[in-house]
Protein backbone atom coordinates (compact mmCIF):
# COMPACT_ATOMS: atom_id res chain seq x y z
CA UNK A 1 0.00 0.00 0.00
CA UNK A 2 1.46 3.34 -0.93
CA UNK A 3 2.36 5.75 2.00
CA UNK A 4 1.32 9.23 2.42
CA UNK A 5 1.29 11.39 5.54
CA UNK A 6 1.25 14.76 7.01
CA UNK A 7 4.23 16.46 9.15
CA UNK A 8 3.65 19.23 11.52
CA UNK A 9 3.98 20.28 15.21
CA UNK A 10 1.85 20.00 16.73
CA UNK A 11 -0.44 17.50 14.20
CA UNK A 12 -2.06 15.80 16.63
CA UNK A 13 -5.42 17.73 15.25
CA UNK A 14 -5.03 17.53 11.87
CA UNK A 15 -8.11 16.79 9.26
CA UNK A 16 -5.90 15.93 6.59
CA UNK A 17 -5.50 11.93 7.70
CA UNK A 18 -9.61 12.03 7.88
CA UNK A 19 -9.56 14.12 4.36
CA UNK A 20 -7.25 11.78 2.62
CA UNK A 21 -8.94 9.06 3.75
CA UNK A 22 -12.19 9.97 2.38
CA UNK A 23 -10.43 10.63 -1.24
CA UNK A 24 -8.81 7.45 -1.25
CA UNK A 25 -12.21 5.65 -0.61
CA UNK A 26 -14.06 7.92 -2.98
CA UNK A 27 -11.45 7.34 -5.91
CA UNK A 28 -10.74 3.45 -4.96
CA UNK A 29 -7.00 4.17 -4.55
CA UNK A 30 -5.20 1.55 -2.02
CA UNK A 31 -3.16 3.87 -0.06
CA UNK A 32 -2.42 5.03 3.86
CA UNK A 33 -2.29 8.25 5.17
CA UNK A 34 -0.77 9.17 8.75
CA UNK A 35 -0.17 12.20 10.45
CA UNK A 36 3.88 12.60 11.79
CA UNK A 37 4.78 14.81 14.49
CA UNK A 38 8.61 16.05 13.90
CA UNK A 39 10.18 17.87 16.34
CA UNK A 40 10.52 21.11 15.87
CA UNK A 41 14.84 20.75 14.65
CA UNK A 42 13.61 17.12 13.74
CA UNK A 43 11.94 17.66 10.37
CA UNK A 44 15.22 16.54 7.90
CA UNK A 45 15.70 13.50 9.97
CA UNK A 46 11.94 12.65 10.06
CA UNK A 47 11.25 12.95 6.34
CA UNK A 48 14.55 11.51 5.02
CA UNK A 49 13.34 8.05 7.31
CA UNK A 50 9.57 8.34 5.50
CA UNK A 51 10.88 8.53 2.13
CA UNK A 52 13.98 5.49 2.99
CA UNK A 53 10.66 3.29 4.01
CA UNK A 54 8.84 3.92 1.01
CA UNK A 55 6.76 7.09 1.88
CA UNK A 56 5.81 8.47 -1.38
CA UNK A 57 4.50 11.92 -0.64
CA UNK A 58 3.20 14.27 2.10
CA UNK A 59 2.13 17.09 3.16
CA UNK A 60 3.63 19.79 5.07
CA UNK A 61 2.06 21.83 7.81
CA UNK A 62 3.70 24.69 10.31
CA UNK A 63 6.13 25.25 11.10
CA UNK A 64 7.67 23.18 8.87
CA UNK A 65 6.93 24.69 5.08
CA UNK A 66 10.01 26.86 4.49
CA UNK A 67 12.10 24.12 5.25
CA UNK A 68 10.41 21.53 3.10
CA UNK A 69 10.98 24.23 0.31
CA UNK A 70 14.82 24.65 1.33
CA UNK A 71 14.63 20.21 1.34
CA UNK A 72 13.23 19.82 -2.12
CA UNK A 73 15.48 19.37 -5.01
CA UNK A 74 12.99 20.93 -7.40
CA UNK A 75 10.00 23.38 -6.87
CA UNK A 76 6.77 24.42 -9.01
CA UNK A 77 6.31 27.81 -9.91
CA UNK A 78 4.04 28.55 -6.82
CA UNK A 79 6.23 27.06 -3.88
CA UNK A 80 9.03 29.25 -5.34
CA UNK A 81 7.02 31.98 -5.15
CA UNK A 82 6.00 31.51 -1.72
CA UNK A 83 9.62 30.18 -0.73
CA UNK A 84 7.35 27.54 0.99
CA UNK A 85 5.63 24.00 -0.12
CA UNK A 86 3.08 22.42 1.68
CA UNK A 87 3.19 19.08 -0.37
CA UNK A 88 6.47 16.63 -1.55
CA UNK A 89 6.00 13.75 -3.73
CA UNK A 90 9.18 11.49 -3.80
CA UNK A 91 10.32 11.25 -7.47
CA UNK A 92 12.31 7.85 -8.89
CA UNK A 93 15.71 8.24 -6.96
CA UNK A 94 14.02 9.35 -3.63
CA UNK A 95 14.47 13.02 -4.98
CA UNK A 96 11.47 15.63 -3.85
CA UNK A 97 8.97 17.60 -6.06
CA UNK A 98 8.19 20.47 -4.07
CA UNK A 99 4.78 22.25 -4.52
CA UNK A 100 2.46 24.77 -2.96
CA UNK A 101 -1.46 24.16 -3.34
CA UNK A 102 -2.47 26.54 -0.46
CA UNK A 103 -3.14 29.44 -3.11
CA UNK A 104 -5.33 27.07 -5.41
CA UNK A 105 -6.88 25.64 -2.40
CA UNK A 106 -7.87 28.93 -1.45
CA UNK A 107 -8.74 30.36 -4.82
CA UNK A 108 -10.88 26.78 -5.52
CA UNK A 109 -13.04 27.54 -2.55
CA UNK A 110 -13.44 31.04 -2.72
CA UNK A 111 -14.72 30.89 -6.44
CA UNK A 112 -16.64 27.10 -6.59
CA UNK A 113 -17.86 26.50 -3.34
CA UNK A 114 -18.75 30.41 -2.33
CA UNK A 115 -19.41 31.45 -5.79
CA UNK A 116 -17.20 34.48 -5.44
CA UNK A 117 -15.55 36.56 -8.44
CA UNK A 118 -12.43 37.50 -7.48
CA UNK A 119 -11.76 39.32 -10.85
CA UNK A 120 -11.71 43.65 -10.58
CA UNK A 121 -12.14 43.21 -6.02
CA UNK A 122 -10.17 44.99 -3.60
CA UNK A 123 -8.81 42.44 -1.14
CA UNK A 124 -7.16 43.12 2.25
CA UNK A 125 -4.67 40.63 3.44
CA UNK A 126 -4.23 40.65 6.80
CA UNK A 127 -0.56 38.61 7.78
CA UNK A 128 2.59 38.86 6.27
CA UNK A 129 3.93 34.97 7.33
CA UNK A 130 4.08 32.09 5.19
CA UNK A 131 0.60 31.82 4.59
CA UNK A 132 0.18 34.86 3.35
CA UNK A 133 3.24 34.44 1.20
CA UNK A 134 1.27 31.20 0.06
CA UNK A 135 -1.28 33.09 -1.43
CA UNK A 136 -0.51 37.03 -2.58
CA UNK A 137 0.67 35.13 -6.25
CA UNK A 138 -2.72 33.02 -6.83
CA UNK A 139 -4.87 35.96 -5.49
CA UNK A 140 -3.24 38.56 -8.42
CA UNK A 141 -3.50 35.79 -10.91
CA UNK A 142 -6.85 35.71 -10.44
CA UNK A 143 -7.33 39.57 -11.63
CA UNK A 144 -8.14 41.21 -8.27
CA UNK A 145 -8.35 45.02 -8.49
CA UNK A 146 -6.23 45.78 -5.49
CA UNK A 147 -4.09 43.82 -3.00
CA UNK A 148 -3.63 46.05 0.20
CA UNK A 149 -1.14 43.53 3.14
CA UNK A 150 -0.97 44.80 6.60
CA UNK A 151 0.58 43.35 9.50
CA UNK A 152 1.56 43.76 12.99
CA UNK A 153 5.01 44.17 12.34
CA UNK A 154 5.14 46.49 9.13
CA UNK A 155 7.95 45.53 7.38
CA UNK A 156 7.10 42.09 7.10
CA UNK A 157 3.97 43.32 5.19
CA UNK A 158 5.96 45.86 3.18
CA UNK A 159 8.35 43.17 2.12
CA UNK A 160 6.39 41.33 0.71
CA UNK A 161 4.18 43.54 -1.03
CA UNK A 162 7.63 44.50 -2.82
CA UNK A 163 8.32 41.02 -3.24
CA UNK A 164 5.03 40.70 -5.77
CA UNK A 165 5.42 43.82 -7.12
CA UNK A 166 5.62 42.65 -10.66
CA UNK A 167 2.80 40.13 -10.28
CA UNK A 168 0.31 42.77 -10.00
CA UNK A 169 -1.39 45.97 -7.72
CA UNK A 170 -0.10 45.00 -4.46
CA UNK A 171 1.04 47.21 -1.67
CA UNK A 172 1.54 47.28 1.93
CA UNK A 173 -0.56 49.76 4.29
CA UNK A 174 -0.63 49.90 7.68
CA UNK A 175 -2.14 47.41 10.11
CA UNK A 176 -4.44 50.61 12.28
CA UNK A 177 -5.49 51.98 9.47
CA UNK A 178 -5.99 50.36 6.10
CA UNK A 179 -9.09 51.98 4.37
CA UNK A 180 -12.30 50.46 3.79
CA UNK A 181 -14.56 49.21 0.64
CA UNK A 182 -12.77 46.09 0.77
CA UNK A 183 -14.88 43.22 -0.90
CA UNK A 184 -12.73 40.78 0.91
CA UNK A 185 -11.01 40.57 3.98
CA UNK A 186 -8.48 37.58 4.53
CA UNK A 187 -7.33 36.31 8.20
CA UNK A 188 -3.31 34.73 7.71
CA UNK A 189 -2.35 35.85 11.01
CA UNK A 190 -1.75 33.30 13.72
CA UNK A 191 -3.34 35.40 15.85
CA UNK A 192 -6.64 33.26 16.24
CA UNK A 193 -3.68 30.33 17.68
CA UNK A 194 -3.59 32.39 20.99
CA UNK A 195 -7.26 33.48 20.92
CA UNK A 196 -6.53 36.79 19.79
CA UNK A 197 -8.04 38.72 16.63
CA UNK A 198 -5.93 41.08 14.59
CA UNK A 199 -6.00 44.80 15.37
CA UNK A 200 -8.44 45.89 12.69
CA UNK A 201 -9.93 48.38 12.57
CA UNK A 202 -14.00 48.16 12.39
CA UNK A 203 -14.12 50.04 9.15
CA UNK A 204 -12.44 48.12 6.72
CA UNK A 205 -15.74 45.39 7.43
CA UNK A 206 -19.18 46.60 5.29
CA UNK A 207 -22.17 44.46 4.71
CA UNK A 208 -20.71 43.89 0.98
CA UNK A 209 -17.39 42.40 2.69
CA UNK A 210 -17.03 38.79 2.25
CA UNK A 211 -14.37 38.17 5.84
CA UNK A 212 -12.65 34.40 5.59
CA UNK A 213 -10.14 33.10 8.22
CA UNK A 214 -7.24 30.38 6.59
CA UNK A 215 -7.52 28.65 9.63
CA UNK A 216 -10.90 26.53 10.57
CA UNK A 217 -12.87 25.66 13.94
CA UNK A 218 -11.84 27.47 17.07
CA UNK A 219 -8.99 29.24 15.31
CA UNK A 220 -10.99 31.33 13.09
CA UNK A 221 -13.13 32.25 16.09
CA UNK A 222 -11.82 35.54 17.15
CA UNK A 223 -11.42 36.85 13.81
CA UNK A 224 -15.08 36.26 12.65
CA UNK A 225 -16.65 37.64 15.59
CA UNK A 226 -14.68 40.60 15.32
CA UNK A 227 -16.12 40.86 11.57
CA UNK A 228 -19.34 39.85 12.30
CA UNK A 229 -19.79 42.54 14.82
CA UNK A 230 -18.47 44.66 12.53
CA UNK A 231 -21.31 44.29 9.91
CA UNK A 232 -19.45 41.81 7.67
CA UNK A 233 -22.02 40.09 4.93
CA UNK A 234 -20.37 37.06 5.01
CA UNK A 235 -17.84 34.94 7.22
CA UNK A 236 -16.17 31.73 6.57
CA UNK A 237 -13.42 29.19 8.03
CA UNK A 238 -10.86 27.92 6.25
CA UNK A 239 -12.04 24.53 6.20
CA UNK A 240 -13.10 24.53 2.55
CA UNK A 241 -9.75 25.75 1.40
CA UNK A 242 -8.11 22.57 3.84
CA UNK A 243 -10.09 20.15 1.98
CA UNK A 244 -9.26 21.94 -1.76
CA UNK A 245 -5.41 21.94 -0.89
CA UNK A 246 -5.66 18.58 -0.15
CA UNK A 247 -7.48 17.57 -3.27
CA UNK A 248 -4.62 19.48 -5.16
CA UNK A 249 -2.58 17.47 -3.30
CA UNK A 250 -3.79 13.98 -3.96
CA UNK A 251 -4.20 15.00 -7.37
CA UNK A 252 -0.38 15.46 -7.62
CA UNK A 253 0.37 12.23 -6.21
CA UNK A 254 -2.09 9.87 -7.78
CA UNK A 255 -3.25 11.36 -10.53
CA UNK A 256 -7.15 11.32 -9.99
CA UNK A 257 -9.07 14.64 -8.41
CA UNK A 258 -11.27 13.79 -5.69
CA UNK A 259 -14.69 15.45 -5.37
CA UNK A 260 -14.79 17.75 -2.58
CA UNK A 261 -17.89 18.68 -1.80
CA UNK A 262 -18.89 15.54 -0.73
CA UNK A 263 -16.06 15.73 1.87
CA UNK A 264 -16.23 19.13 3.28
CA UNK A 265 -20.05 18.40 4.42
CA UNK A 266 -19.02 15.30 5.89
CA UNK A 267 -16.18 17.46 8.41
CA UNK A 268 -18.92 20.13 8.94
CA UNK A 269 -20.85 17.78 9.92
CA UNK A 270 -23.91 18.09 7.80
P1 LIG B 1 2.40 31.27 9.30
O1 LIG B 1 3.21 30.32 8.51
O2 LIG B 1 1.24 30.66 10.02
O3 LIG B 1 1.98 32.47 8.50
P2 LIG B 1 4.35 32.95 10.60
O4 LIG B 1 5.21 32.99 9.38
O5 LIG B 1 4.98 32.84 11.94
O6 LIG B 1 3.34 31.74 10.52
O7 LIG B 1 3.40 34.24 10.56
C1 LIG B 1 2.44 34.47 11.56
C2 LIG B 1 1.64 35.71 11.17
O8 LIG B 1 0.65 35.96 12.17
C3 LIG B 1 2.46 36.97 11.08
O9 LIG B 1 1.87 37.83 10.14
C4 LIG B 1 2.32 37.52 12.50
O10 LIG B 1 2.59 38.89 12.63
P3 LIG B 1 4.11 39.39 12.89
O11 LIG B 1 4.77 39.37 11.56
O12 LIG B 1 3.94 40.75 13.44
O13 LIG B 1 4.70 38.41 13.87
C5 LIG B 1 0.86 37.25 12.73
N1 LIG B 1 0.44 37.26 14.12
C6 LIG B 1 0.72 36.33 15.06
N2 LIG B 1 0.13 36.66 16.24
C7 LIG B 1 -0.54 37.82 16.03
C8 LIG B 1 -1.37 38.66 16.82
N3 LIG B 1 -1.61 38.37 18.12
N4 LIG B 1 -1.92 39.76 16.27
C9 LIG B 1 -1.68 40.06 14.97
N5 LIG B 1 -0.91 39.29 14.14
C10 LIG B 1 -0.35 38.19 14.68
Amino acid sequence: MDRYAVFGHPVGHSKSPQIHAAFAAQTGQSLSYEAIDAPPNGFAAALRGFVDQGGRGCNVTVPFKDEAYRLADRCDALARQAQAANTLRVEPGGRLAGFNTDGVGLLRDLTQNLGLALAGRRVLLVGAGGAAAGIVGPLLAAGIAELVIVNRTPQRAGDLARRFAAHGPVRASALQAPGSGFDLVLNATAAGLDGRAPDLPVAVFSPETVAYDLVYGPAAGPFLALARQAGAGACHDGLGMLVEQAAEAFWLWRGVRPATAPVIAALRGV
